[in-house]
């Protein structure tokens, strides 16, 4: 792939988005059209029909998966839309080893839509890699990761979970929206697939859905692709624009995000209201060592914390000003929400609290505000 010598912030600029050949155009044009015109039957230019492939999309894949320093890149039209496409991976009568605390969507998805097809689950604390070597059995096909998790914030050893995983014959998938390419890169540490929800990071400004699966595996991608046509979850030709155009400052906003989640997780620590902090950013985080090698010094835009009760949380959330209540993260401006009540309420309620997601746990997606002024609406709100 090409500008594979240019670092991150180039790469998301430039891969897939060359001046436009016809007519010089820098910004890469929206291709509305649905099909596209032959030569002869089966003789064209690389597009048939647009759900098959679209030269915008294609250049968002590019991009994509160059960022991610894999082969392939596949765009889809949400998150679950690409998760989705990995599960079809699966065959009735597999086993998948999962992330106890994954995303709410990405459970009911596993728990009551792939479960009716005959794909059995099991639930693990990936941050021990000897449970997730408990879990696996002999029809287990894949482990699906995510590293950092939603809501908690653990951290999962990619490179360590995928060496097991590939020592007992399965493959590894890594939900790595949290991290963004900016700081963590799965394929890099062993991961076959990485799966984004593009709406959060990557679009970066809460106005488009998308989701891309990342693969340097030939054989998988090439399945891939065969049930992102098959299926048809694709993203429309504007919204790969729109995530084009949010890449281009992807590591601008991300590391903003990561000083501004730092400065404010260190201050929520030292406060009397806050009975726990999440954040791998912290030295008190016990998944910090593995953070800070993995993810490159920098922790991620998302701090989870805990006040004493479900009302406490409430209230809190109904006093911010400058941070909205309102579910989504990543996005430039800085968010909150109450996982028990809004983001995993589709997780229920005894697997919550095993895990650890209490209806005092309050999430904060911080954006790319002054970082001041952040930190005084948490101030008045936890007042
Ligand atoms: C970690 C993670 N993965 C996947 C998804 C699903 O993405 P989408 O909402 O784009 O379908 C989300 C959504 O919040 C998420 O937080």
């Amino acid at each position: 792939m090409e500008h594979r010598r240019h670092g991150l912030a180039t790469r998301a600029l430039h891969v897939g988005q060359g001046p436009d050949p016809s007519t010089g155009a820098v910004g890469v044009p929206i291709h509305l059209a649905t099909t596209f015109a032959q030569e002869s039957s089966g003789r064209h230019k690389g597009f048939e029909y647009s759900r098959s492939g679209n030269p915008t999309r294609g250049n968002l894949e590019e991009c994509l998966a160059s960022l991610e320093n894999a082969e392939h890149g596949l765009a889809f039209s949400s998150g679950l839309a690409a998760t989705t496409a990995v599960m079809l991976l699966l065959d009735p009568g597999d086993h998948v080893v999962f992330t106890e605390d994954v995303y709410g969507g990405t459970f009911r998805l596993f728990d009551k839509v792939f479960r009716r097809y005959g794909i059995t689950f099991t639930a693990v604390d990936p941050t021990d890699p000897a449970a997730v070597a408990a879990a696996m059995t002999d029809r287990t096909r894949m482990v699906w990761l995510e590293s950092p998790t939603n809501p908690l914030l653990r951290v999962v050893d990619l490179d360590a979970v995928s060496e097991l995983v590939h020592g007992a014959g399965a493959i590894v998938a890594v939900d790595s929206t949290f991290a963004s390419p900016v700081l963590q890169r799965p394929i890099e540490l062993g991961a076959d697939l990485v799966i984004h929800s593009s709406t959060k990071f990557l679009g970066g400004h809460s106005d488009v859905l998308g989701g891309t699966v990342l693969t340097s595996d030939d054989a998988l991608a090439e399945r891939l692709r065969f049930h992102q046509n098959a299926v048809g979850a694709v993203p429309s030709p504007f919204d790969c624009w729109l995530l084009l155009r949010g890449l281009k400052t992807l590591q601008l906003r991300v590391l903003r995000q990561c000083d501004n989640a730092l400065a404010i997780a260190r201050w929520l620590e030292g406060q009397d209201a806050v009975t726990q902090v999440y954040y791998p950013g912290l030295d008190s985080n016990p998944g910090h060592a593995v953070a800070r090698r993995q993810m490159g010094g920098h922790y991620g835009g998302v701090v989870s914390f805990e006040v004493s009760s479900g009302d406490a949380a409430r209230s809190f959330l109904e006093r911010l000003r400058v941070f909205t209540l309102a579910e989504s993260l990543g996005a430039v401006e800085s968010l909150a929400e109450s996982p028990a009540f809004m983001t995993h309420a589709s997780i229920p309620e005894e697997i919550r609290t095993r895990v650890g997601v209490s209806d005092g746990l309050l999430r904060l997606s911080v954006g790319i505000e002054d970082v001041d002024d952040l930190l005084a609406d948490l101030e008045q709100a936890l007042a």
